[in-house]
């Protein structure tokens, strides 16, 4: 190890890790991958066993374990209605406003079904799409389940998204029944959702059915013939306990997730029961080493993949017990999640560098007050952790003695990519390894491995189970945006930059292409600039990311006025106004600076990495493509 810090695993972290060696199951994992992963499936149930473990005859479109049949609800909850797992928790949830609510997995159980029986009165089929837009509840993880089990896509929008990016991704999927609840409680406040999905759904074909949940009892707008209360739904007898999971292809889809690219409208994932199954289940027993008697906390939000894989199918595959919070991390006061940490006694907390931030911000003394020893293994996702938050996270929350898991990954991904073991030597920054089957590989534009300690483009060499099987409906845009950049080698151009370091540890720096992270959240610099030129003022838009202390970046936005147009005082906020009201706070840009011209390609892109080294007082680069 070189001699920059490096945290040592202790005696009794390495006892208790559930994979005590890397290398040599790396080894093997290599040189039989389909060996390796068929005997990873092997550890899940299936209806009907594979005929092939992966099908690579039509790359890159790959699909994995052809021919089973099975289920994501079998592995997820009814395998274990048949064990000891049925009377055990399958989570507990906090609301914000102090709400508990428990469940067991044979309550799960009752609650998916009957959520499933009111989705198939409402006519939704096996291959239909539903879009969820909800705040974090219990009902919010029903309905993903729900649509599982009876065949159905679900496609969960971030509930702080607002209308614009809600209903192009409603249409896009084409939802004929939508699940949303009246609002949800955050920072003590009301958020308002129904009334978001109805501007929504203005203009818009498809959709004929909202399922709305009430948590919250404001008033709000229901639309005859369209809208239906959940609890009234559940009530029926429609609603019975009882329900078939639906028989599915390993290769069926299970879900759509927009996520945002460096160029056009965000495109759907789509991630499929079998191979997602097995990637999810392997990931969060043998990285975030889970064990039946945790219980873990992925604070997240359901609507992204961490939540998906890590909040919903990667703990119920493994019969874990998770918790769920409703809301804002400092209501009432900043002590609430070490509160919570306390109360329930977790021990594996898995959040993003943003959040440790925050909290870091508020000072130890409110982690000081709570005896939070339960916790003894942390993980890290969303975007590079830096070595101060690292280090705090490490020494004031984990107490020095718990492992902090890195986990580098993407949507795309369906889950972990490259994360240290519990096991390893740590390095603050450093997403360490990649996991078991997978090949990585720092390259420069030709393909060419960079020297140690120089960066160059991230790549994956080799399909795993957990990759999304393609863009919803646009297989040019699957094969154009992540294996163009490689063709000649077959392999997968994630678009982060990285680097390895003398140890052979990846350090990961940071998006290479037009891809923001804002607080962790994936953002398009083209969504952004196409909200700011919707406002009449604006004739064009450049949107980059700088670096903030809190959120790890920033938007900052250049814009050029329209000519004639007359500037008034509070034009950089009602343009400010603009973003957050098409696409959600999280896309508020940082600031907003007039100009008279951008920098551009002589073919007319706009060069945002000169806008950017201009911003840092950096040196622009090589300039020689830029117009006059
Ligand atoms: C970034 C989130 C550094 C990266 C799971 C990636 C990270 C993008 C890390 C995917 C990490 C995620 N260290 N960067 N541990 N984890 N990223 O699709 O740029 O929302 O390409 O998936 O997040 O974002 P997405």
């Amino acid at each position: 190890m070189g001699s920059e810090d490096v945290y040592y695993p202790s005696q009794e972290v390495l006892d208790y890790a559930t994979v005590k060696e890397y290398n040599s199951l790396y080894k093997y994992s290599i040189e039989n991958t389909e060996a390796f992963w068929a005997e990873q499936a092997q550890n899940l149930e299936w209806y009907e066993p594979w005929d092939k473990v992966i099908d690579d005859s039509d790359k890159p479109f790959y699909k994995w374990f052809v021919g089973a049949k099975t289920n994501i609800i079998h592995n997820a909850i009814d395998r274990h209605l048949k064990t000891a797992t049925r009377n055990k928790i399958a989570f507990v949830w906090e609301g914000e406003n102090g709400d508990l609510r428990v469940f067991s997995y044979h309550a799960l159980n009752r609650e998916v079904s009957q959520f499933a029986n009111i989705l198939k009165s409402m006519g939704v089929k096996k291959g239909d799409t539903v879009t969820i837009y909800m705040p974090q509840i219990p009902e919010q993880i029903f309905a993903m389940l729900a649509c599982a089990k009876i065949g159905a896509v679900h496609s969960v929008v971030y509930a702080g998204f607002s209308y614009e990016s809600l209903g192009e991704r409603i249409k896009a999927a084409k939802s004929k029944v939508v699940i949303t609840a009246d609002g949800g409680f955050r920072k003590g406040k009301i958020v308002d959702l129904k009334s978001i999905i109805n501007v929504a759904l203005e203009d818009n074909p498809y959709t004929q059915v909202v399922i709305t949940v009430k948590r919250t009892g404001q008033n709000v707008e229901m639309v005859s013939d369209r809208d239906y209360w959940y609890h009234d739904l559940k009530s029926l007898p429609i609603a019975s306990i009882k329900c078939n999971t639906e028989v599915m292809e390993s290769t069926d889809p299970l879900f759509l997730l927009y996520t945002s690219g460096s160029t056009g409208k965000p495109k759907g994932l789509v991630h499929t029961h079998g191979g997602y199954s097995v990637y999810t289940y392997s990931t969060m027993k043998m990285l975030l080493d889970v064990k039946s008697e945790d219980r873990i906390w992925t604070a997240a939000d359901p609507g992204w993949i961490t939540g998906h894989s890590y909040i919903v199918y990667g703990p119920l595959i493994n019969g874990a017990t998770m918790f769920l919070y409703e809301g804002a991390p400092n209501h009432p006061y900043p002590n609430r999640w070490w509160q919570m940490i306390e109360k329930y006694g977790i021990t594996i907390l898995y959040t993003s560098p943003t959040a440790i931030r925050g909290l870091m911000r508020f000072g130890e003394s409110w982690v000081k007050r709570h005896d939070i020893s339960s916790l003894r293994l942390l993980g890290s996702v969303g975007e590079p952790i830096n070595p101060e938050a690292w280090k705090w996270y490490y020494e004031v929350v984990g107490n020095k003695k718990c492992p902090i898991i890195d986990t580098w990954w993407q949507t795309e991904t369906g889950g972990h990519i490259i994360a240290p073991l519990p096991i390893f030597p740590l390095k603050p920054g450093s997403a360490t390894k990649p996991f078991f089957g997978v090949q990585v590989a720092v390259v420069d534009d030709d393909g060419n491995q960079v020297q140690p300690n120089e960066q160059g483009n991230l790549v994956i060499k080799n399909p795993w189970p957990g990759m999304a099987c393609c863009v919803h409906e646009d297989r040019e845009r699957w094969i154009e945006t992540y294996w163009k950049k490689y063709e000649k080698f077959g392999w997968y151009h994630p678009g982060d930059a990285a680097k390895y370091d003398d140890d052979n540890y990846i350090w990961i720096i940071g998006r290479s292409d037009d891809v923001i992270k804002v607080s962790g959240y994936r953002l398009g610099t083209a969504e952004i600039e196409s909200a700011l030129v919707s406002h009449p003022a604006v004739a064009e838009a450049a949107a980059i990311a700088l670096p903030h202390s809190l959120k790890g970046n920033a938007i900052y936005a250049y814009v050029i006025l329209k000519k004639d147009f007359a500037v008034t005082a509070d034009l950089e906020n009602e343009l400010k106004d603009q973003v957050t009201k098409l696409m959600g706070p999280i896309a508020r840009p940082e600031s907003i600076t007039l100009v008279d011209s951008l920098p551009k390609t002589r073919s007319g892109k706009i060069m945002r990495r000169v806008l950017k080294a201009r911003a840092q007082g950096l040196d622009v680069g090589d300039i020689s493509t830029l117009e006059e």
